[in-house]
């Protein structure tokens, strides 16, 4: 079972959200931080092909689509984070990055705290990179390296080995050691649970993501979002940049 099903189906309820309530709602809300986040304007998607790769229920799919895109197309490898994104897209489908071929017809390209899930985060952008046209836009977000330490372990290059210690819990152990970091450190337990759940979760300085932006043929690299805003936490290197 992919990862993010267990997330997707269980811990989704109004009771794992604190601070972050309706953070999965399809709202203007999501539009105003999808904005923030990649630096679009209002009706710059007028006419455009957006695809969505590693949608989960599909909040950036529904910010896409009210900024006007012609069409959407959504995927994720978790079925029931499809289920979620096919009731506001019908172009949702289920599938993986890593078996993607070059396909450079896309306008713009979102993939956003997706990678870094992958056991090879590197060969999953050169994936993605291959479905933007020339001129199009590509926008990655994967966890900065300079985060680790807020996670006992959990993200980095330990992620692997302390996913084993996770593995071992029932549903109920892993909802009460979140329910412990909230107490200590707050946040709420959705939150808490994506950050320990996916057996890979790498981390990058921006340096190097820039680096394999100038690899895959882009240019006009920009790092978006330093200041913490709305529900987007900034302990994440968001990157865009343009195919020449
Ligand atoms: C943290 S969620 C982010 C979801 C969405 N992009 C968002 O920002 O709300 C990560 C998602 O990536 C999906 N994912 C991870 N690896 C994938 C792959 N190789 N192909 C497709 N989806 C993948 C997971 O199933 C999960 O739904």
């Amino acid at each position: 079972m992919p990862d993010f099903d267990e997330q997707w189906e269980k811990v989704m309820e109004e009771k794992y959200f604190n601070k972050k309530k309706g953070q999965f709602d399809f709202t203007q809300k999501r539009v105003e931080e999808f904005k923030k986040l990649t630096g679009v304007k209002d009706n710059e998607f007028v006419g455009k092909v957006c695809l969505d790769a590693g949608c989960g229920p599909g909040i950036w799919t529904y910010a896409m689509q009210k900024l006007g895109a012609k069409k959407v197309d959504s995927f994720d490898i978790s079925a029931e984070a499809i289920k979620r994104c096919r009731k506001i897209n019908p172009d949702a489908y289920v599938s993986d990055i890593l078996d993607l071929k070059s396909n450079p017809v896309y306008d713009f390209v979102l993939c956003l705290g997706v990678l870094h899930h992958n056991r090879n985060t590197r060969e999953g952008f050169s994936k993605i990179a291959s479905q933007v046209k020339t001129g199009g836009m590509l926008h990655v977000m994967v966890y900065d390296k300079k985060h680790d330490h807020e996670y006992d372990g959990y993200r980095g290059n330990t992620c692997v080995e302390k996913h084993k210690e996770w593995e071992k819990l029932s549903f109920e152990e892993k909802i009460k050691m979140c329910e412990k970091k909230v107490e200590t450190i707050g946040g709420d337990i959705h939150g808490w649970f994506d950050a320990f759940n996916p057996e890979f979760n790498w981390s990058f300085s921006s340096e190097e993501v820039e680096q394999w932006f100038e690899e895959e043929g882009f240019d006009k690299m920009k790092l978006r979002v330093k200041s913490h805003f709305n529900s987007i936490p900034t302990s994440q290197v968001n990157m865009n940049g343009i195919k020449s």
